[in-house]
């Protein structure tokens, strides 16, 4: 099998780590990993397959003096915008976990569960984007049940873990607990605009004209372009103290009655996904459970009390693999299957 040179661009993020440990778990066929980050890494190294490499800086002429074959792409929306046509001229196949190209037309957003085909659609312009952390663990629960049984309208609210704003979120939580235990008055706020320590923030992101926050809009336009789907859709996106995985209550409107028996039904044959709903022994998703894994955990399916034709559940993911990383590497092995032919 042919091995590649492989870049990762943001190769001491939160991200970016995560893809580096999952393509060593996978053995995904590499020559070489290249780790790039910003001048602040030059100096410090990261260990792939026992193997110390050192991080090198990213600059426009890297990707075609190392062959770069695939970059995966984790260092935020302006670096993708300024480094990622070099990727791309220098003929490397680009997968961007940045918002930065989601929605241009000429470039695939993909979950690969939900709509692999789409991934040969690269060629237009030599990028794949993995969407949003919230709509990918998202999308993979609704995309069977929409096959199934037609949505009419969805609604979601969303529990993000700190660490869907990468480090620097992290560690915001835990000096803001350590300074409230150590009852600290003058204790700094971290990167959120609120404390985060002992509070929740019903915003991430940016407000837009609409009263929607930029992370919002993102579910509900990524949402419609990976499912091909125009069904109805509304996010409220809150930030919780939470380290790890994104949690949503999900209620989708179908247009006839279905039974939570159904959708356990469907959602038990669905691609990566896992129904643990037993509530008589206080079983459910929680992001302790789904934390290090690449499922998405599925519980609490129920009726709505009033019209049969919706359902409750709610829905776990470890948002930096699931939601980033793991999505981002399942894309290059099905880009092998199917987009290099
Ligand atoms: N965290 C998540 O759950 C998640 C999920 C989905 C998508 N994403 C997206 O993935 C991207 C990275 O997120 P993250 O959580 O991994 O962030 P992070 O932990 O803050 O890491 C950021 C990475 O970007 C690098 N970087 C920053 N400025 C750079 C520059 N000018 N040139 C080259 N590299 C630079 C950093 O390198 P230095 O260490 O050298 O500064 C670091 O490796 C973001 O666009 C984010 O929206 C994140």
């Amino acid at each position: 099998m042919k091995e590649f040179i492989v870049a990762i661009v943001g190769a001491s993020g939160a991200v970016g780590e995560e893809i580096i440990s999952i393509l060593e778990e996978q053995n995904f066929p590499i020559k070489k990993l290249i780790p790039l980050a910003s001048k602040r890494s030059v100096g410090k190294e990261i260990i792939f397959k026992g193997d110390r490499i050192p991080i090198q800086e990213t600059t426009h002429t890297i990707f075609k003096d190392e062959n770069i074959e695939i970059a995966f792409f984790s260092a935020g929306g302006s670096v993708s915008s300024e480094f990622v046509p070099s990727a791309t001229d220098s003929g490397a196949l680009v997968i961007d976990n940045t918002s930065h190209f989601r929605m241009h037309e000429n470039v695939p957003l993909v979950v690969p569960e939900v709509n692999p085909d789409d991934i040969k659609l690269w060629k237009n312009s030599g990028i794949i984007a993995n969407p949003n952390c919230s709509t990918i663990q998202m999308v993979q629960v609704l995309s069977p049940l929409h096959k199934q049984f037609n949505i009419k309208r969805v609604d979601v609210s969303t529990y993000q873990a700190v660490s869907g704003a990468g480090k620097k979120g992290m560690e915001s939580l835990i000096n803001e607990t350590k300074d409230f235990i150590n009852g600290d008055e003058k204790a700094k706020i971290g990167v959120f605009p609120h404390k985060i320590a002992f509070n929740l923030i019903p915003q991430i992101d940016i407000f837009l004209d609409n009263s929607y926050t930029k992370e919002e809009m993102k579910m509900i336009k990524e949402t419609s372009k990976i499912m091909h789907s125009n069904f109805e859709i509304s996010a409220t996106c809150v930030r919780v103290p939470v380290l790890r995985s994104h949690s949503e209550a999900i209620s989708i409107r179908f247009d006839k009655k279905v039974s939570p028996n159904e959708i356990r039904e469907v959602l038990n044959n669905a691609e990566n996904i896992i129904v643990i709903d037993d509530i008589n022994h206080s079983k459910y998703p929680m992001p302790s459970l789904a934390t290090m894994s690449d499922n998405t955990f599925v519980g609490r399916i129920r009726s709505d009390y009033f019209d049969k034709n919706t359902i409750h559940l709610f829905c776990v993911a470890d948002q930096i693999r699931v939601g980033a990383a793991t999505n981002a590497v399942r894309i290059a092995k099905k880009w092998l299957d199917i987009g290099l032919k």
